[in-house]
């Protein structure tokens, strides 16, 4: 706070409290995504790993990591050290116009973690909607086709050609105007099959419904553009069969197959890139979040020469000096300290625990995740499936006001857990028993 003043900024010890400051910021931010009906003010100066305070002092146990982008959580004490190293790096340099060695090998280290051995590029970016986009471009300027192929639900990002593959909720495109041509299909949401089958005993209706779609509405595609793991539409796990069967469709249609890791890859599902988990080796991926270790950087990663030509494709704070650095740090601590297999193991666990939950509320329809990427959702009773989004938000400000645990919805029903890797196994159990009290306290 001592910083804040001095900076100029008289702050009064008796208005330290959310209420005020949630005010002042309902006054002075734009209207978007912040619940502040559920959240408080977050204290910035205070906070270490999975625990977070807001500025009234209240502690609570984080499962966000911070919409998956702290990987290692709050203050995690190496990346500070790391921090302070390369403090006197200079981060004037805009990434693009001209070279650097960090990006250089940032963009090498990019190309041999994900799946494929075909020549690759990167192109970086400082968001990851536009990590998509970045793709998105290269898909159509190397192929000349400008109809995508996205599903239902969907999310891409909220800017241009990224909203306009998105559909996860009318909120984030009502009025808006479609930026490029979408041939749209549904996401396999095996718990809801919409075509009314069994993953045991489907016969992948919903990879037909694609071929049916490029057959009747056109196909002429660029890019088949896929979540591996769907998150902000409500954490669905796709069967690996499904996913490989849209990957064949798109082939068969000369389509470029791209997964969007933006949420669910840099480890976090106990592979590099989630898509890895279905066997499919993706054309284009895109990746943000927990890429910059909770600076903003994003990478669009697709097939050499990415571009036709040079200026094609272009963003001024793209991959400077220090942040490709402590993307590469990122990365380095992922590897050594084997977050991979941990991931996948911690994740197991988890689902393990909030199947118990599954198995103690009617309300609890399905529990489904991979690795660290875990999501729970709500149901009027299991027999009918009725979704319950009041529930499900009667929950979630239960959990953060009265168990405080740090939590989001997803999708319409549903809650997700994208901890950070450094969460503990009692962490995970104190999370799994927050979210039990909230159940019981509001069913
Ligand atoms: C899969 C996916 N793609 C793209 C985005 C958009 O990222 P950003 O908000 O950084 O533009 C998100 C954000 O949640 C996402 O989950």
């Amino acid at each position: 706070m001592q910083i804040l003043k001095d900076l100029g900024f008289e702050l009064d010890p008796k208005n330290m409290t959310n209420a005020y400051w949630k005010s002042r910021a309902a006054e002075a931010l734009a209207l978007t995504t912040q619940d502040r009906d559920v959240y408080g003010c977050l204290d910035h100066t205070r906070g270490e790993g999975v625990r977070i305070f807001d500025i009234e002092g209240t502690e609570y146990l984080d499962v966000t990591g911070g919409v998956a982008v702290r990987a290692l959580g709050l203050r995690y004490k190496p990346y500070l050290e790391f921090e302070e190293k390369i403090n006197d790096v200079i981060r004037e340099l805009p990434g693009m116009d001209f070279d650097a060695i960090p990006q250089t090998l940032l963009a090498e280290k990019l190309a041999t973690l994900t799946p494929g051995d075909h020549k690759k590029r990167v192109v970086f970016t400082t968001s990851g909607g536009r990590a998509v986009e970045g793709c998105m471009k290269s898909a159509m300027d190397l192929s000349g086709k400008r109809r995508f192929v996205a599903f239902r639900p969907a999310f891409h990002g909220r800017t241009g050609y990224a909203l306009a593959l998105t559909s996860s909720n009318s909120k984030h495109k009502s009025g808006f105007p479609q930026g490029v041509d979408v041939v749209r299909v549904f996401y396999p949401y095996c718990y809801r099959c919409p075509y009314g089958t069994h993953v045991e005993d489907c016969s992948l209706e919903c990879v037909e419904a694609l071929r049916y779609a490029l057959q009747v509405e056109g196909n002429d595609i660029a890019a088949t553009v896929m979540e591996p793991l769907c998150g902000e539409g409500g954490l669905i796990v796709p069967p690996s069969k499904a996913v490989q069967g849209f990957y064949e469709v798109s082939k068969e249609f000369d389509a470029y197959f791209m997964s969007d890791e933006v949420q669910a890859g840099m480890g976090r599902t106990g592979k590099w890139c989630a898509m890895a988990n279905h066997d499919v080796v993706p054309d284009y991926i895109s990746m943000a979040k927990a890429l910059g270790g909770g600076y903003p950087m994003g990478a669009s990663i697709g097939p050499a020469p990415m571009y036709t030509s040079g200026s094609r494709h272009s963003e001024t704070f793209s991959a400077e000096p220090k942040m490709s650095l402590l993307s590469l740090w990122v990365i380095k601590q992922i590897e050594d300290g084997d977050y991979l297999k941990k991931n996948a193991e911690k994740g197991a666990y988890l689902l393990k625990r909030l199947n118990e939950l599954k198995d103690k509320y009617e309300v609890v329809g399905d529990v489904r995740g991979l690795g660290l990427m875990v999501g729970v959702e709500f149901v009027k009773d299991k027999k009918s499936k009725e979704k319950a989004p009041k529930l499900r938000d009667k929950i979630v400000k239960t959990a953060v006001q009265k168990h405080q645990l740090w939590i989001l919805g997803a999708g319409q029903n549903c809650i997700r857990f994208t901890p950070s890797y450094v969460i503990t196994q009692e962490e995970l159990d104190d999370a799994v028993d927050r979210l039990d009290k909230s159940i019981a306290d509001s069913i």
